[in-house]
């Protein structure tokens, strides 16, 4: 099912809308045209628990510092000083944060009105937005036409997938900015969930969290996550990257990544202990964000006018590596031009017993 209606209105009078789909078991998740954002997301067997954060009103949506639930783009996370090179040409993008260019610069995708091309119920919902950005957009090279697709299937999976196309070479990184709290958007922090990794690597990164260029065993570092871990025992690991970055905030690589981009890999699960709530993350793109919500600002009023405050969310992003475009060693996040850029995600909710 399929429900659409008004959420609100951009600045210049366009109106936002929301979609909800809703599998047959009863499980729905929300999708709001600003930003391709993932608004809500409530579960079948108990419709009041909503496991994103999120805001009730436009407004708050378009002065978000957060990222709440957004579709990332031009190039999700960091681009040191926004400067990269393609074929030896030379470009500056937006910076906006310590002289670098976050999530696509000032103006990224995250803010845009996004247009419904599609929507299909037969078996399970789907909704397909799309976006161009045109060349020149925040200073990343070509048009780009951008579709992102959200289904919500009889298993409990949103998978996401991004289609695009570029009439010049460029480079693209597409993300969802989700913060997910498994006990509920309004049940505060995350600690006692349990995050597993399936990443033997990682990236360190400097104190501005841009990657050294070093793909690093986690093997006896404090980013061994690949037994189940509570967020607060990582947050909590005697490491000086783990508290310059007042928490995670590392880019792990995903085990069994291909470069043909065909194939999902299992990268994370992240179980609830009270509820016996999983959510298994797999993704084609080669590394992961994950990130505790260490910057959430302590004065954001949420959905429903729940104080949301550092680590009340963690977020799973799936990615290229931060700063790809200048680290020759790392996956390729150049997208030539005229060439079909495909990349899926799948976020699924389990129970424990299920497994
Ligand atoms: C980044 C963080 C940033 C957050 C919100 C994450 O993807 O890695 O450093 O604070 O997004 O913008």
């Amino acid at each position: 099912m399929i429900d659409k209606s008004q959420f609100g209105q951009m600045p210049d009078g366009q109106i936002i809308d929301s979609y909800i789909l809703t599998n047959n078991n009863g499980m729905s998740v929300e999708i709001l045209t600003l930003g391709a954002i993932i608004r809500s997301w409530r579960l079948a067997t108990d419709p009041s628990v909503d496991i994103v954060l999120g805001f009730d009103n436009a407004t708050d949506y378009l002065s978000d510092q957060s990222y709440l639930g957004r579709t990332v783009g031009r190039y999700a996370n960091r681009i040191k000083d926004g400067e990269f090179k393609i074929a030896d040409k030379s470009y500056s993008v937006s910076t906006n944060l310590q002289g670098n260019c976050l999530h696509g610069g000032v103006e990224g995708f995250h803010n845009r009105l996004w247009s419904v091309v599609n929507t299909e119920d037969d078996l399970y919902p789907s909704i397909t937005l799309n976006l161009t950005s045109e060349d020149g957009d925040q200073g990343f090279p070509g048009t780009l036409n951008l579709d992102v697709t959200f289904s919500l299937d009889q298993e409990d999976r949103l998978t996401i997938e991004y289609h695009a196309l570029s009439n010049q070479d460029t480079v693209f990184n597409p993300t969802q900015h989700s913060y997910f709290n498994l006990a509920g958007h309004n049940s505060g922090t995350i600690f006692d969930q349990q995050i597993q990794l399936s990443a033997n690597n990682y990236t360190p990164a400097d104190e501005n969290a841009i990657p050294t260029g070093e793909i690093k065993p986690v093997n006896e570092t404090a980013f061994d996550l690949r037994q189940p871990t509570s967020f607060g025992q990582a947050i909590n690991r005697q490491d000086q990257a783990i508290k310059a970055a007042n928490g995670l905030d590392h880019n792990w690589c995903v085990e069994g990544f291909s470069a043909a981009q065909d194939k999902l890999q299992w990268v994370a699960d992240v179980i609830e202990p009270k509820s016996g709530r999983i959510l298994i993350t797999h993704t084609t793109m080669p590394g992961v964000q994950i990130y505790t919500g260490n910057f959430i600002g302590e004065a954001t009023l949420g959905k429903n006018n729940i104080k949301y405050a550092p680590y009340h969310g963690f977020c799973i992003e799936s990615q290229f590596y931060p700063n790809s475009p200048n680290q020759a060693e790392f996956p390729s996040a150049t997208l030539p031009a005229n060439t079909p850029f495909v990349s899926k995600t799948s976020y699924q909710i389990k129970q424990k017993s299920q497994q």
